[in-house]
């Protein structure tokens, strides 16, 4: 059978869409942002984490679109909630947030074959401070990775930018987990690290499509995963944030599928 979109792999067995390609990966992306955006309202203290996935599983249904998660390496959620100390891959479940817990929610959706992966932070109640600087260092962290992106640098300066800017503030760079390459499957090469040294690993070409999703804590920078076999968490119990957009290499820099049309991707945002 012949594949419909021609294949072009890099030596370094990562993927070049074309350019028709960055409108699936658009739509996949918006459909993503915008179920982030929809559960802002239902993230308050009393609220289960569980009730919050219940609802983002509704809003994929009634878009006719597919979560990537359920049946994900048997994972049986439309989503991944992390609570304070967790890192990523949180179970949702019955416990009630409580005033001033800090949690990122991770969304993937398939629209039209399209892959769209994206989490960011949110507040229940009153935000400490030690909280806010976190969660602003960690999505500064993020957007100096996706400043890097464009033809010609490296995977290197992407993961340099952002250690670089968590460690000059003081905070640490989770080094467990990384983002990957997507399109039409969830994870594909590369390994997109948060840390690096700049102008190593593969270099960055047009067409490239992957996700960016630092991991920050507030302390040190080693997790440990809980019995449940998905929970990560930071060993020394300090507080973890992320926030994860999927990008597109473009001629000059990089487009972000997942922005949100709200406007609402830093919970201090509308
Ligand atoms: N969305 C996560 C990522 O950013 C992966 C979650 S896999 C799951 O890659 F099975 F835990 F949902
Ligand atoms: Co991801
Ligand atoms: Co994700």
């Amino acid at each position: 059978m012949d594949d419909p979109t021609p294949s072009r792999i890099t030596r370094d067995g990562i993927r070049l869409f074309e350019a028709a390609d960055f409108g699936g990966m658009h739509k996949a992306g918006r459909l993503t942002a915008e179920i982030l955006d929809s559960i802002a309202p239902l993230v308050e203290p009393g609220r289960t984490t569980a009730e919050i996935d219940r609802a983002i599983n509704d809003a994929v249904d009634a878009a006719g679109a597919t979560s990537a998660t359920i049946g994900y390496k048997g994972y049986q959620h439309a989503s991944c909630i992390s609570v304070n100390h967790v890192v990523c891959h949180g179970i949702p479940g019955d416990k009630r947030l409580k005033d001033g817990d800090i949690l990122n929610v991770d969304v993937t959706v398939i629209v039209d074959g399209w892959y769209g992966d994206s989490s960011r932070m949110y507040v229940a109640g009153k935000l400490s401070r030690k909280a806010e600087r976190l969660i602003q260092v960690t999505h500064d962290a993020l957007m100096k990775g996706i400043e890097a992106v464009r033809p010609g640098n490296t995977f290197g300066d992407i993961g340099h930018a952002i250690q670089a800017y968590a460690e000059a503030h003081r905070m640490s760079i989770v080094r467990d987990f990384c983002g990957h390459g997507l399109g039409r499957v969830f994870h594909a090469p590369p390994n997109v690290l948060h840390y690096g040294r700049p102008g190593t690993g593969a270099t960055l070409e047009e067409g490239m499509f992957f996700t960016i999703e630092p991991m920050v804590n507030l302390g040190r920078p080693e997790t440990k995963v809980l019995a449940d076999d998905w929970t990560a968490v930071t060993r020394d119990k300090s507080l973890s944030a992320q926030f994860e957009h999927s990008v597109g290499v473009t001629a000059t820099g990089a487009e972000i599928f997942t922005l949100s049309p709200a406007g609402k991707f830093h919970p201090t945002w509308s």
